[in-house]
């Protein structure tokens, strides 16, 4: 595995974002924010996908199937669980969440990072009416690592900014922010598919369909981005109108010249395709009067499974209503649970790196595993 430094990005962004004002930094492109961001071509904040190019994918794929494979015996769990025992990490989770909550806490064990929680913003002084920005700086005095998921869009990179300039700037994880974005959601889902793809060549050349709610949902915009690091992949977004993806989120795709395809016929698309990424309407963004929409065109049925292709997959963000039948779950190529599994193990590949603990891990891999 080549350390990602080899790679050409800046290495003394960092000291440049200290020094950058609030108003300066928003007019910066996301390309150039997401260079502010890295550090020595590693994720420092984890804010948006536009972070991670093709090395840093395959190096943190390579990180998390060393921990994974590591973490099977218990002299591996306690050379683990060694590396991050002197720091201390926030989940500073102010919107619903189970999965993604557990999974980084389960991601700090691993790594002896002591987690501490806080999951309802009515629990702390912001209900005395102190701003976001004041109550995650306050936690930053205590803390190595602020993991967060807020409804609030843009509060994670704001709160990145924040603390960069700070006599004490410590990593922010971007755990879901608002509509905007999931970069750690798309990183499980790219190690996922790279994962399932390995006996077919890869990611590279694959067609890729999202399914459901398109428009809302943060998980698709952030893996629809990052597989654009991917030559030859096209992507398909298949849902109602009203649901479909956004103007903002095709033109990424234009500019990275991906092929892609907006279309309405799902049943129509599903033996074309390599991977079906099914997703759930997003309803708690709806206005009260506004009409549902009937989503029941565009479930994953197990009627389905006989046209999809033997070697194609079904993933899946979760949590899932009834977009996939449970009868599919026993199919080999549904392969959601084991995303989920993939989840945990990429996250602590990803605070390894923010912490530069990954070449220790990889060290002791070659000496141990190799
Ligand atoms: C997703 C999210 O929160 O955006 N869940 C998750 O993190 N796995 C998807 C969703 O809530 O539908």
């Amino acid at each position: 595995m080549n350390s990602p430094r080899n790679a050409s990005q800046h290495n003394s962004s960092f000291l440049s974002l200290k020094n950058l004002s609030w108003q300066k930094f928003k007019k910066l492109s996301v390309h150039e924010k997401a260079c502010l961001f890295n550090r020595d071509h590693r994720p420092y904040h984890t804010i948006y996908p536009q972070q991670f190019d093709r090395s840093i994918l395959d190096y943190l794929c390579t990180l998390a199937t060393y921990i994974r494979r590591i973490a099977k015996s218990r002299a591996g769990v306690d050379f683990l669980s060694g590396l991050l025992s002197h720091k201390r990490a926030m989940l500073y989770f102010t919107q619903p969440s189970s999965r993604t909550f557990l999974s980084f806490y389960a991601a700090c064990q691993y790594l002896g990072l002591k987690p501490s929680e806080v999951r309802d913003a009515a629990t702390s002084s912001e209900l005395k009416g102190e701003s976001g920005e004041d109550t995650l700086r306050t936690f930053s005095s205590y803390f190595d690592l602020i993991i967060m998921r807020s409804p609030r869009q843009g509060f994670a990179e704001k709160t990145a900014h924040l603390l960069s300039s700070t006599e004490r700037p410590i990593p922010i994880i971007n755990a879901g922010s608002g509509k905007d974005q999931h970069p750690t959601q798309a990183l499980l889902d790219v190690y996922t598919l790279q994962r399932s793809f390995e006996r077919y060549g890869g990611i590279e050349g694959k067609k890729i369909m999202f399914v459901g709610d398109l428009m809302r949902g943060r998980t698709v915009k952030s893996l629809s981005c990052l597989l654009t690091n991917y030559p030859g992949v096209q992507q398909y977004f298949v849902t109602d109108p009203r649901l479909q993806i956004s103007k903002e989120s095709l033109e990424v795709l234009d500019q990275a010249g991906v092929e892609y395809q907006v279309e309405s016929d799902f049943d129509r698309m599903i033996p074309l395709v390599d991977a079906v990424y099914m997703t759930r309407i997003q309803d708690e963004w709806s206005q009260k009067d506004e009409d549902p929409v009937d989503i029941s065109k565009y479930s994953f049925r197990e009627k389905h499974l006989k046209s999809l292709q033997p070697h194609a997959i079904i993933m899946h963000p979760l949590p899932r209503r009834s977009e996939i039948a449970v009868e599919c779950d026993k199919d080999p190529r549904a392969i959601y649970w084991r995303q989920v599994r993939n989840g945990m193990w990429i996250r602590v590949a990803l605070i390894a790196a923010t912490f530069r603990a990954d070449e220790e891990i990889a060290n002791y891999y070659r000496r141990n595993l190799a």
